[in-house]
C-alpha cells in the first residue's frame, strides 16, 4: 500500500507548481479545511505547509480505493450531494473533482457548500479544466462522421464545460469567479499534453463566499 501511495504521489508531483500558484490566492489563515473529492489526498502536505495553524482537514471521498490511502486528513465517505462534514470550515478545496459534478448534482453541491460555510469561507479550485471552441468543433466533426450525438456525452465521469459555462454556474449561485489559466507544460489528467488537438484548458481559481468576493480581479 505504501509503495502504491508513493508512486501515486510522485506521479502527481508534476502538478505541484500549479497547486502552489492556486494556494497563493488564499490570503488568510485556515484552521479547518474540507477537501471534496480528495482522492488519495496527495496534495494534503501542501495544505499543511501553506497553513501552519491547520488543525482539521476533512477529506470527502466516495471511492474507498482513494479514501483508504488518506493519512494526513480525516477521511469521510461522502460525495457532492452529501459531504457529511461535521463543522463549518475556513476553506473548501476541489482538486480535479469539480468537473465530475453532474448538472443534476450542482444544486446539492452548492447547498452543501453553503451548509459548511462561514461568511469568510473561501473555495479553491485547482487541477481543473474547461473546453474551448476547438473541442466543440472537433466534436461536431465527429458527430457528423459518426451520425450520432454520443460524442457530446460526458465521458470517464468528466463533464465538459466551457469557461463561460463555469463562470455562469458560479454566477447562478452568487459567486464571482475568475479562472486563472495554467500553462504548465504537463500531461493532462487524462488526455495528453495541452495542445491544439487536446482542447482542454487548465485553470485554478479562488472565490470568497457571499459577503467576501475573494479573487474578483475579473
Ligand atoms: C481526478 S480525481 C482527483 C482526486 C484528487 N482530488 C486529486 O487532486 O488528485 C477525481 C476525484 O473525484 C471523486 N469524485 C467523483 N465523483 C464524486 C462525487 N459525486 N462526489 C465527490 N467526489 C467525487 C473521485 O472519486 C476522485 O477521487
Amino acid at each position: 500500500m505504501k509503495r502504491i501511495l508513493i508512486k501515486e504521489i510522485k506521479g502527481m508531483a508534476k502538478y505541484a507548481p500549479w497547486v502552489k500558484k492556486a494556494l497563493a490566492l488564499v490570503n488568510k489563515d485556515c484552521k479547518v479545511i474540507a477537501d471534496i473529492g480528495a482522492g488519495c489526498g496527495w496534495l494534503h502536505p501542501f495544505l499543511f505547509e501553506k497553513f501552519p495553524n491547520l488543525k482539521t482537514l476533512y477529506a470527502v471521498e466516495p471511492n474507498n480505493i482513494g479514501r483508504d490511502k488518506i493519512t494526513l486528513a480525516t477521511p469521510i465517505n461522502g460525495c457532492f450531494t452529501d459531504f457529511k462534514v461535521p463543522e463549518k470550515v475556513d476553506l473548501i478545496l476541489f482538486s480535479a473533482s469539480f468537473h465530475h459534478c453532474s448538472p443534476e448534482d450542482l444544486p446539492y453541491l452548492f447547498a452543501n457548500i453553503k451548509n459548511i460555510s462561514k461568511p469568510d469561507t473561501g473555495i479553491l479550485f485547482v487541477t481543473e479544466f474547461y473546453i474551448n471552441w476547438g473541442w466543440i468543433i472537433r466534436r461536431i466533426i465527429s458527430c457528423l462522421r459518426m451520425g450520432n450525438l454520443d460524442v457530446f456525452a460526458p465521458a470517464g465521469g468528466n463533464y465538459f464545460r466551457t469557461k463561460r459555462q463555469i463562470i455562469n454556474i458560479f454566477k447562478n449561485y452568487g459567486f464571482d469567479i475568475k479562472l486563472h489559466r495554467e500553462r504548465l507544460k504537463i500531461t493532462s489528467l487524462t488526455t495528453g499534453p495541452q495542445s491544439l488537438l487536446n482542447n482542454w484548458r487548465y485553470y485554478y481559481a479562488y472565490v470568497g463566499n457571499k459577503g467576501n468576493k475573494g479573487d474578483t480581479s475579473l
